[in-house]
């Protein structure tokens, strides 16, 4: 398969990078901060099959560009893996002194990021065979969860943008029905990852476990599809999410 993949530098995209890498597939893979990428250490080990490019998603020109790379190399996607994503303020409430610009990178980043992605990247997922955009997307978005840690009178912008990756999602899903393409919302479980700053030691799941997970879910979307339904909410184990 040929995917293209946002927020390869670091964390779980690294990783998808690495493992969808292993298992023979071409990665199209999207850096924040080239300099800085793990990505690095994977140079010269997939000479052939994997496509490293600077991208930053809150710019569309960075995603134009990002795209007319891809066009270089291919005239196909298979899934769109959108990944990037910031975290944000987590601790300010309703009372307190609350950073709106900040909130505004964050949805601009997780929520439209994802969309801008898509919007540039669709030609070339409408010629591919499978036409699957996979969103990492988070319990944190669902309205119904009871999860403790999804239910905080706080953490708006992280929250609100997840929320509206799903709902971005829904909307790509009824765009791609009768174009046989389907949409997979994932909450990739909790990740020992540096999205807070620093590695979140106390997090059930190393990247590299999910991105295995994640990979299986890939190579068989179309069993977590509800019947008569192109789209799903899920976690990285493939359990049912409530929206
Ligand atoms: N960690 C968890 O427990 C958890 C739980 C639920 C959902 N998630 C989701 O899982 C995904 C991966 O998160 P992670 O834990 O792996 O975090 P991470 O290590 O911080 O990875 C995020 C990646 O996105 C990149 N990025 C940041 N801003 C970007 C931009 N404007 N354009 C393109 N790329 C950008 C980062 O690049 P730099 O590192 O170079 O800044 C980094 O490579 C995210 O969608 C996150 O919301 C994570």
């Amino acid at each position: 398969m040929k995917l293209l993949i946002t927020g390869t530098d670091h964390g779980l995209g690294r990783a998808m990078a690495e493992e969808f890498l292993k298992r023979g597939n071409t990665v199209y893979a999207g850096e924040y901060c080239q300099a800085t990428s793990l990505l690095n250490e994977l140079e010269g080990k997939y000479p052939d099959t994997l496509i490293r490019f600077p991208l930053d998603v809150t710019s569309d020109s960075s995603v134009r560009d990002a795209v007319e790379v891809v066009k270089q190399h291919t005239d196909s996607l298979d899934i769109i893996l959108n990944n990037a994503a910031i975290l944000g303020d987590i601790e300010k409430s309703i009372l307190d002194d609350l950073d709106f610009d900040e909130m505004v990178r964050v949805f601009d980043t997780n929520a439209v990021g994802d969309l801008r992605v898509c919007h540039y990247a669709m030609p070339l997922l409408l010629s591919g065979k499978t036409k699957l955009v996979l969103d990492i997307s988070s319990e944190a978005g669902s309205m119904r969860t009871t999860h403790p840690g999804c239910t905080e009178h706080r953490c708006f912008a992280y929250f609100m943008s997840k929320a509206g990756v799903n709902m971005g999602g829904k909307i790509i899903a009824t765009f791609l029905k009768d174009k046989g393409g389907h949409v997979l919302l994932v909450h990739p479980l909790w990740m020992k990852t540096f999205m807070r700053g620093e590695q979140d030691t106390a997090a059930t799941f190393y990247p590299e476990e999910v991105a295995v997970m994640i990979a299986d879910l890939a190579e068989s979307y179309p069993d977590y599809m509800p019947e008569g339904e192109n789209i799903n909410f899920i976690d990285a184990q493939g359990n049912q999410l409530l929206w």
